[in-house]
């Protein structure tokens, strides 16, 4: 991870990052260009000449490199179109600070100068930095002395530099950068090398020290406790099924209490229900979910957040084979539902409905849960309805969904309210058990809620996240936002541990 650090001096690196903007005022053919340093003072004219000159357009993701006096390297990323007060939106400002880090890879140090006006402002920019300066090459053979490493140094420039409340943020966004980066390696590493074993043995690992218990089950104990969907998920795999339990109690006394559920597919081949082979490689991102939560729980621990947190993250890799699940077969989740399982491809809210029972019991005996949140890559249905930067979010109370939608407005990180309409419920009734695993195939990420819900008890106020569309990218590298894991959702769920902590 790149070191950061915020400077006032008037000394600054061999690379400089400023924004720019296409003001109101230009058209297409010709647009007129802001420069904007914050609150280091640039010698601007020659630069507007060479961004006319090179047909710029100041757009968002745009990143030009020129060659400068006092610095060697002047980076302008785009802020897109300025507002007519000239404050930049925090995620426009975390972006573009993002897409700068990202294209300065080969790069010891930087001083990004973009424009804040606050501490919101200034810390939307330290995490853009960080989190745009990532890469992943742990696999790499021959071709890895090739790739330049990510952005080493980062220095934002601010004339608050001193002041404590700035670099308090900073540390929060170096915490927060290096749980993402964590969820993002786990996310890009293949099956082969992460199984749900290994993914345990990580999190031991990662935690010690921090002061949050660390509890795994195996399959023998999953077995014999009645986890019938982890089991029956994982039985088609060389690779047994686990649960991963974080919990983190803080020293402050009567504090409230979530639990977060994530859900952990190792790889998802759709086990009997095969998937095509085609796409089926982005399959090893099944486990965001629980990559996130988990992460999300030792990064509340190191930030020291007044809130007790259980993560809970259910395992299991879904493959095909004589011992896999078939359909037609019946399960007994946790708590003694019983599940016909008619499609094995829709295997996470088995895994998730054993957790999410083992959450609430426990809750319930450490004092009562103030919120479940689960957060799964769920549906295809989901990348249909809201694309593969916009996650879901489905709840059984309404409040609850309302204040994490305004939260995660604050973490950049673009969420959208869904239903769980009443009449799709009895899509997913079965002839010979409890529930069935699938239903209307239209609506599919609805129906997947709904049959989660069937495992909340109504008073918990629970939201669900399906971010099967943003946890990974398989397109271009865009803002903070590298190709392959993400990390989404983690920076919301903290922003929600925040929050909850202080009201
Ligand atoms: N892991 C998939 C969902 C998914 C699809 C995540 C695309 C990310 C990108 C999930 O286990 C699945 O296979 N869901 C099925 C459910 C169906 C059988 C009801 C789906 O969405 O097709
Ligand atoms: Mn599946
Ligand atoms: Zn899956």
């Amino acid at each position: 991870m790149p070191s950061i650090r915020a400077t006032d001096s008037s000394v600054i690196d061999d690379v400089l990052v400023i924004g720019f903007s296409k003001s109101s005022g230009g058209s297409k053919k010709s647009p007129q260009f802001n420069l904007h340093s914050g609150d280091l003072k640039v010698d601007v004219s020659s630069l507007l000449e060479a961004l006319d000159d090179l047909g710029a357009s100041g757009a968002a993701d745009e990143v030009i490199k020129l060659p400068g006096r006092a610095s060697k390297l002047i980076v302008l990323t785009g802020l897109g179109q300025a507002p007519s007060n000239n404050r930049f939106a925090h995620e426009t400002l975390r972006r573009a600070a993002g897409a700068a880090a990202r294209n300065l890879a080969g790069h010891s140090s930087a001083t990004f100068a973009l424009p804040h006006s606050n501490l919101e402002e200034f810390a939307a920019i330290s995490e853009g930095a960080l989190l745009g300066a990532y890469a992943f090459d742990e696999f790499r053979g021959t071709s890895k002395a090739d790739r330049k490493s990510p952005l080493g140094k980062i220095s934002i420039y601010s004339k608050s530099a001193k002041k404590s409340e700035y670099t308090e943020s900073l540390r929060r966004s170096e915490i927060i950068a290096k749980y993402t980066f964590i969820v993002r390696d786990l996310i890009n590493t293949p099956p082969s090398h992460l199984t749900p074993d290994s993914f345990t043995q990580r999190f031991k690992k990662l935690a010690a020290g921090s002061g949050v218990k660390v509890e795994i089950l195996n399959d023998t104990q999953l077995r014999k406790l009645g986890y019938g969907g982890i089991i029956g998920v994982g039985q088609g795999s060389a690779n047994p099924p686990r649960l991963l339990h974080l919990s983190y109690t803080p020293k402050k006394k009567n504090v409230k209490r979530y639990a977060l559920v994530g859900k952990g597919i190792t790889f998802d081949t759709g086990g009997l229900a095969l998937k095509p082979a085609q796409g089926m490689e982005a399959m090893k991102s099944d486990m965001s979910g629980a990559a996130a939560v988990s992460a999300a729980a030792l990064a509340i621990a190191e930030l020291g957040l007044p809130i007790a947190i259980d993560a809970w993250a259910p395992l299991a890799e879904n493959m095909v084979s004589d011992t896999a699940t078939r359909p037609s077969d019946i399960i007994t989740i946790y708590g003694g539902k019983t599940v016909e399982v008619l499609n094995p491809d829709a295997e996470g809210r088995l895994v998730l409905a054993d957790a999410m029972m083992k959450a609430a019991e426990v809750g319930k005996k450490a004092g009562g849960l103030d919120g479940l949140v689960d957060v799964a890559t769920l549906t295809g249905a989901q990348v249909v309805a809201l694309g593969t930067r916009t996650s879901a979010v489905m709840t059984n109370n309404q409040e609850f969904s309302d204040t994490f939608l305004k939260i995660a407005q604050s973490t950049g990180e673009q969420f959208w309210p869904m239903p769980l309409p009443e009449e799709l419920r009895a899509s997913l009734d079965s002839p010979v058990a409890d529930i069935a695993n699938i239903g209307d195939r239209m609506g599919g990420m609805l129906v997947a809620g709904l049959f989660l819900k069937e495992f909340v008890a109504p008073e918990l106020p629970w939201l669900h996240l399906d971010i099967a569309g943003p946890a990974y990218n398989d397109a271009k590298p865009h803002g903070y936002t590298p190709v392959g894991g993400t990390g989404v959702a983690l920076r919301t769920l903290v922003a929600l541990a925040e929050s909850m902590a202080s009201r």
